[in-house]
């Protein structure tokens, strides 16, 4: 069976009890900084968990888009995946257990053709934050599940959630497929990882919010959260050993065993990570991440090096990894539009970092072997050499790593780690600034210059792009700089229309207005910016006559005339797929 069809057959079972579909959301959380991407069908819905009223009603349902990064080193082997989706379905403060199981098996039973007999359920055992969870236990009873498919665990197994450090959680049941092979031991069951169980459908009981100092407290309403791994249930629907031996992957790995010529049985890992990496590699470019040395441009960056790395393995010459991209937008992009509608920056990323690799891979390794020559007796590798080829040959230091493994060697951690420290310390101060758009020096021309990048943003959407983000922003007292996501140069048609809207503006003399409210009134008036606040915390938005909404930390001006006139000196590329522009505010005439 085709993803689409059981994507769609579970849409209409849950259209079939008054739930609407929802859009899957971005990778990149709107309104969680804890995590750097969406790791869960629930993550975009956080705000309604908590009992904001959600515009398309009390039962929700649709397949997300996710990524987690925990594992990456352990892709390759059958079962792990960075990027993967999530079919849900959502009760906001609506139905509670007694709908949602019988619901749940009513799927599993029905469409996806399982037996009673291979399933086995888990329910909470109970601990000082919550009762044992005897209900659950009882209506999967009640609905033929024998006492031996029915496992009792703790917190470790059956709670879920928050997604980030904080959030709605709660005890969950589990429902596993078990394929019928003999227990392994005695303590066998879904907990144990011999294979025999797989996880396929979690379903959450959302009635807790942790907080910051770790409390959990009873949330306002009763919701239920759950989610299947569409792979995984891909896989047992499709009878097949591994998620890489179902239709999502065989045109994937087809396409890697035409460029390298081999067979996918050659080199099971090396093709599983290119298909994993190259997948996830596809969909956070569409979501605008774009390589970089920190955060999820950094993920990325590792993501498609290790594939890089293995594609070489495979003995594949020259650049060729955006062909295997192409697959993917092509399979996906029915079910995600944003991957046709990105499809060419998608290509570009791919294939500048794909190139930018290949021609610092040959320096590092030989600046790894020489290291290595250097080493004498020791088998851990130095640090700070580590340190520089992260550093100087932009070798992740999961890939030294690996290289030295390959070798017999170790990696000194504790010392990169202090280099590294040091260095995200500098970037951090970096990426503060961006977000604060330098207002350590809020000097008057600071100020200026800092409303000036919020006309010229607002500028930008109106006239080059309305998918422009902000990518980075900095400010002297000189100049403005501001980087922003486009796969193109701003032509100078272009960029005298943008001088022209803020001169316009400037003219106009609008009054700047600052409000406090909080992220989701921000996003219902339009906000643009940066939506990383915690829940319920208030943030500032500025607003500038009807021209721009953004949300900002200050200051601004009050009128926009004080920033007299505006001009752009310089628009240049700042990385893949990302320009710069830099303006200056005066009297120029
Ligand atoms: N949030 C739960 C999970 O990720 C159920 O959707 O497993």
């Amino acid at each position: 069976m085709e993803a689409q069809e059981l994507r769609e057959a579970f849409i209409n079972h849950f259209k079939s009890k008054n739930h609407a579909q929802i859009r899957s959301a971005s990778l990149i959380p709107e309104n969680d900084p804890t995590v750097l991407f969406t790791t869960a069908g629930m993550h975009p819905l956080v705000p309604y968990l908590l009992g904001q009223k959600h515009p398309a009603g009390t039962r929700l349902c649709d397949f997300q888009k996710c990524v987690r990064t925990g594992d990456i080193d352990e892709v390759g082997d059958a079962s792990h995946l960075t990027f993967f989706e999530m079919l849900g379905n959502w009760s906001l403060g609506d139905y509670f257990k007694r709908e949602s199981i019988p619901w749940s098996l009513e799927f599993l039973t029905g469409f996806m053709g399982i037996r009673m007999d291979q399933l086995a359920v888990t329910a909470f055992a109970g601990d000082e934050n919550a009762p044992r969870d005897e209900e659950t236990a009882s209506i999967w009873r009640s609905l033929g599940m024998k006492d031996d498919q029915i496992f009792f665990y703790g917190k470790e197994d059956n709670w879920w959630g928050p997604a980030g450090q904080t959030g709605p959680c709660g005890p969950d049941t589990e429902i596993f497929f078990d394929d019928g092979r003999p227990k392994c031991g005695p303590s066998c069951g879904p907990s144990c990882h011999c294979g025999k169980y797989t996880e396929i459908w979690n379903n959450v009981f959302m009635e807790y919010n942790k907080d910051a100092d770790g409390k959990f407290t009873p949330l306002k309403q009763k919701n239920v959260d759950t989610g299947m791994g569409l792979e995984r249930a891909l896989r047992v629907i499709n009878h097949v050993e591994t998620v890489y031996d179902t239709p999502l992957f065989k045109p994937i790995i087809a396409k890697i065993e035409e460029l390298s010529g081999k067979k996918y049985e050659d080199d099971v890992k090396a093709f599983r990570v290119i298909a994993d990496h190259l997948r996830a590699s596809t969909f956070l470019i569409a979501d605008g991440v774009v390589p970089a040395r920190m955060g999820g441009g950094y993920i990325l960056r590792r993501l498609i090096r290790r594939a890089s790395r293995y594609m070489s393995a495979l003995g594949i010459e020259g650049v060729h990894m955006a062909e295997v991209s192409d697959v993917i937008i092509r399979d996906y992009s029915s079910a995600y539009p944003e991957l046709s509608e990105n499809a060419e920056n998608i290509r570009t990323t791919i294939t500048n970092e794909e190139q930018k690799f290949h021609s610092t891979l040959k320096k590092g390794l030989r600046k790894f072997d020489q290291m290595v020559a250097e080493q004498g007796d020791s088998k851990v590798l130095n640090g700070d050499k580590v340190f520089q080829l992260f550093d100087t040959f932009g070798f992740p230091i999961e890939l030294t790593k690996e290289l030295a493994e390959e070798r017999g060697y170790q990696v000194d951690i504790d010392e990169f780690n202090n280099h590294f420290k040091q260095h995200q310390e500098t970037s951090r101060a970096d990426t503060n600034q961006v977000f604060k758009g330098g207002l350590a020096d809020a000097s008057v021309e600071t100020t200026k210059l800092h409303t000036a990048t919020h006309l010229l943003n607002a500028g930008l959407r109106k006239i080059v792009s309305a998918d422009i983000r902000q990518k980075g922003s900095n400010i002297t007292a000189e100049r403005l700089r501001f980087d922003f996501n486009l796969d193109r140069k701003v032509t100078d048609e272009e960029l005298a229309q943008l001088e022209k809207f803020v001169n316009d503006a400037i003219k106009a003399d609008l009054p700047v207005v600052c409000e406090e409210m909080t992220l989701d009134e921000a996003r219902a008036k339009g906000a643009i910016g940066v939506f990383d606040s915690k829940y319920g915390e208030k943030v500032k938005v500025y607003s500038i006559g009807d021209v721009s909404v953004e949300i900002c930390g200050g200051p601004h001006v009050q009128h926009t005339g004080e920033l007299q006139g505006f001009k752009i000196q310089k628009e240049q590329s700042a990385a893949a797929g990302v320009r710069r522009i830099k303006a200056v505010v005066g009297k120029f005439d």
